[in-house]
């Protein structure tokens, strides 16, 4: 059998994601169900009827603020605010599953590495290993000062941070507790074996962290590690760390050229690249018909939000504000550096469908749905521009976008999913046991053992 397409539903506890304006749309569940736990439990069911991987939960720790200096377009849009804390939803959606996962978005730049080893190996045990977490390192001003900070943390500092996190989160996912060390003997008096439990003593540039891990090892030790952020400092990190990077990009090519980066410099780790699974960003519009489909398309685009758009592109540290009073003939270029999140500064500069744009190409690009980043189609139209994508970018699969929900993701799994499954490009059904072994091989829930992390679970052997 052939490779076949990782998917996963790309979302966000809020009531708003990607889909400016579109809260406005009459068949949109989202607002009012973000924050009902039926809705979650409906949707957990839906994506598990539809063979999705995992549910893909994007997170943010403050208020876009870049465009025009100011939280006010964003509030007043409902641009990713208001927004809820992701992980808190993962138990009731598993507790209706068996075999869907959940990736967390959680920030290497603002919560504790302590705590957040523990939510994750928490969140492992609760879902039996179907936990990843998407490892950030943020770009919003709001949320610096959120956490006391009065200015961000530079762009690649912050990812020095997060080496030091994932270090830390290493010792004690991986190197805290042997195996074994819940012994349950009555006889003995012992439930757990205080010899096998070992503080991480860990002191570095950034953190100071004694233990032990407070959680037991879970099924997958330490969460199946995914990594968001294209830069150059963001792919050095990811071809360390991460098992799946969601890579943007327009354009197959670039989308390769990004993962064969990645591949690459995870040699340089002792890493087997097949070992990295790399995703990319998936929009539809189906419907039964091309006209349907071209008719939905039109009709979704009447509610888009241009303001809270450029609001968005404020994660590049850019204020697109300021180019409106640019000559519009002018060639589109930044003239300054930001600490932004440099994955979304390129969209409109190297990661353009166009190169060499005017501002006044890419100020126009922000006044309706993109149409060229969308595949509309009747449902054979889709199937063939989705596998298309898929053989030629070298992706091993996708995050799928959705605007108008849950109705998207229906017509997504009714009219699409069939003909990738008769294709063979889709699985009919779920390989069984974690996250881990579904996405990797069977028989290993843990770490491979070219993970760089494996070296922390040598060192305890070692010392034996
Ligand atoms: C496809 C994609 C999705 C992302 N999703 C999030 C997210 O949900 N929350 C977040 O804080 N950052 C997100 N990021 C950005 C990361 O925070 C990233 O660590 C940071 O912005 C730096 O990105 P860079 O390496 O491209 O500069 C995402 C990045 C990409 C490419």
């Amino acid at each position: 059998m052939g490779k076949q397409i990782i998917l996963n539903a790309f979302e966000m506890n809020s009531s708003m994601h990607n889909s400016h304006g579109l809260w406005k749309h009459p068949e949109n569940k989202r607002q009012r169900g973000y924050k009902d736990l039926d809705y979650w439990i409906n949707l957990a069911k839906l994506l598990e009827k539809g063979k999705f991987d995992a549910v893909f939960f994007a997170d943010v720790l403050g208020i876009y603020d870049v465009y025009r200096n100011s939280k006010e377009p964003s509030i007043r849009d409902g641009l990713s605010v208001p927004s809820n804390d992701p992980a808190l939803l993962v138990s009731a959606m598993a507790s209706v599953t068996e075999n869907l996962a959940f990736a967390i978005t959680v920030s290497t730049t603002y919560e504790a590495p302590f705590g957040n080893a523990r939510r994750f190996s928490t969140l492992d045990h609760l879902t039996k290993g179907r936990i990843a977490w998407n490892v950030v390192t943020s770009y919003l001003p709001n949320a610096a000062r959120n956490f006391g900070l009065q200015d961000m943390i530079k762009h690649d500092e912050r990812y020095d941070i997060a080496d030091e996190y994932l270090d830390v989160s290493y010792k004690l996912w991986e190197q805290s507790w042997e195996d074994g060390a819940v012994v349950e003997n009555v006889e003995q008096n012992t439930l757990i074996d205080p010899d096998k439990v070992h503080e991480v003593n860990h002191e570095g540039t950034y953190f100071k962290v004694e233990g032990p891990h407070l959680s037991e090892p879970s099924v997958q030790r330490t969460p199946v590690i995914y990594q968001a952020g294209t830069s150059e400092r963001g792919r050095e990190f990811a071809a360390k760390h991460a098992e799946c990077v969601f890579v943007g990009g327009p354009t197959p090519e670039r989308i390769r050229y990004y993962a064969d980066d990645i591949r690459k410099q995870a040699k340089k780790h002792g890493r087997n690249p097949e070992n990295i699974k790399i995703i990319s960003f998936l929009s539809v519009i189906v419907a039964e018909t091309t006209e349907q489909a071209e008719q939905k398309f039109e009709e979704y685009n009447s509610y888009w939000s241009t303001d809270a758009a450029k609001a968005q592109f404020g994660a590049s540290g850019y204020d697109i504000a300021e180019f409106e009073e640019q000559d519009q003939n002018e060639p589109f270029e930044y003239k300054t550096k930001t600490e932004g999140g440099h994955y979304k500064a390129a969209t409109l500069t190297k990661d353009a469908p166009k190169q060499q744009q005017t501002v006044g190409e890419v100020l126009n690009r922000f006044e309706s749905l993109d149409r060229s980043s969308y595949i509309v189609g009747n449902p054979q139209q889709v199937a063939d521009a989705i596998q298309y994508q898929f053989e030629q970018s070298g992706v091993d699969g996708f995050n799928l976008n959705h605007l108008v929900t849950p109705g998207d993701l229906e017509d997504f799994i009714n009219l699409v999913i069939p003909i990738l499954q008769e294709r063979g490009l889709y699985k009919k059904e779920y390989q069984q046991g974690s996250l881990r072994e579904k996405l990797f091989a069977k028989g290993n829930s843990t770490l491979p053992d070219d993970h760089p992390a494996r070296k922390f679970r040598k060192v305890l052997h070692e010392s034996k």
